[in-house]
């Protein structure tokens, strides 16, 4: 089976408030971008990678992504745009044509372990047409009103999961849902259920977070 894995590492981090985008901070030592790529060259064979920087990143990250990756082969950067849903579809449009299946990856989930990309793998290569990590939802939900502060009552919590990546697809169903797909989706895997497919769970991990406020990046 042949593998590819785009990792999206084109958002600015408004959030995190950094100069510099998110994926190109540094956590312990190696930017977030190397710290995604580490766990990617985990695996093996080394699949296709192809990531998605910012523009005026394109080259930092080609070098970044050498360093980590051991050189150029099966290494491709493109711009991202101004959606993760765009950068994305640019990612796919380097993906290679013979690639039978399609991890995604956000290089701000930098910590993420080999084994994660394993597991959802393992189930695309099993037969399911989309696979994302999950967890279980420990703390009560509530609806929350951003404007009031107001609260309602909670949401039943076993019926939740929380979403992580890297999420998997068949590379085909995964083409044909981004062909149909317009406007901004929070993941793909809402695209691939925006044209009827089932998107299937495998336990996520419980110990890295995705990096979104400057406190996640104290550790
Ligand atoms: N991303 C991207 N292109 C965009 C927006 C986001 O490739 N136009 C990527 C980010 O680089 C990140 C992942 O999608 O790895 C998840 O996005 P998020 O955590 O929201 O990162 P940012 O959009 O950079 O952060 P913020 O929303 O705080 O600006
Ligand atoms: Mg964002």
């Amino acid at each position: 089976v042949t593998i590819s894995v785009i990792v999206v590492a084109a958002g600015s981090g408004e959030r995190l408030g950094s100069p510099r985008p998110k994926a190109f901070v540094d956590l312990a030592g190696q930017t977030l971008l190397e710290h995604s790529l580490q766990a990617v060259r985990g695996l093996s064979p080394l699949p296709q990678v192809v990531v998605v920087a910012p523009e005026a990143w394109v080259e930092p990250a080609r070098e970044l992504a050498r360093g980590i990756l051991g050189g150029d082969a099966g290494l491709s950067v493109v711009a991202g745009g101004t959606s993760r849903t765009e950068s994305v579809r640019r990612g796919l449009g380097a993906v290679s044509t013979n690639s039978e299946i399609v991890l995604i990856h956000d290089a701000a989930r930098a910590l993420t372990p080999t084994e994660v990309f394993s597991r959802v793998t393992g189930a695309v290569t099993s037969g399911a047409k989309g696979v994302i990590p999950t967890l279980d939802v420990v703390d009560t939900m509530v609806p929350r009103n951003r404007e009031t502060g107001v609260t309602s009552a909670a949401i039943d919590r076993d019926g939740l999961a929380i979403t992580q990546t890297p999420q998997g697809f068949d590379a085909v169903t995964l083409r044909a849902a981004f062909s149909v797909f317009e406007g901004d989706a929070t993941d793909d895997a809402e695209v691939l259920r925006a044209s009827g497919v089932d998107v299937i769970s495998v336990e996520g991990d419980r110990d890295t977070l995705k990096v979104t406020y400057p406190h996640d990046l104290e550790v």
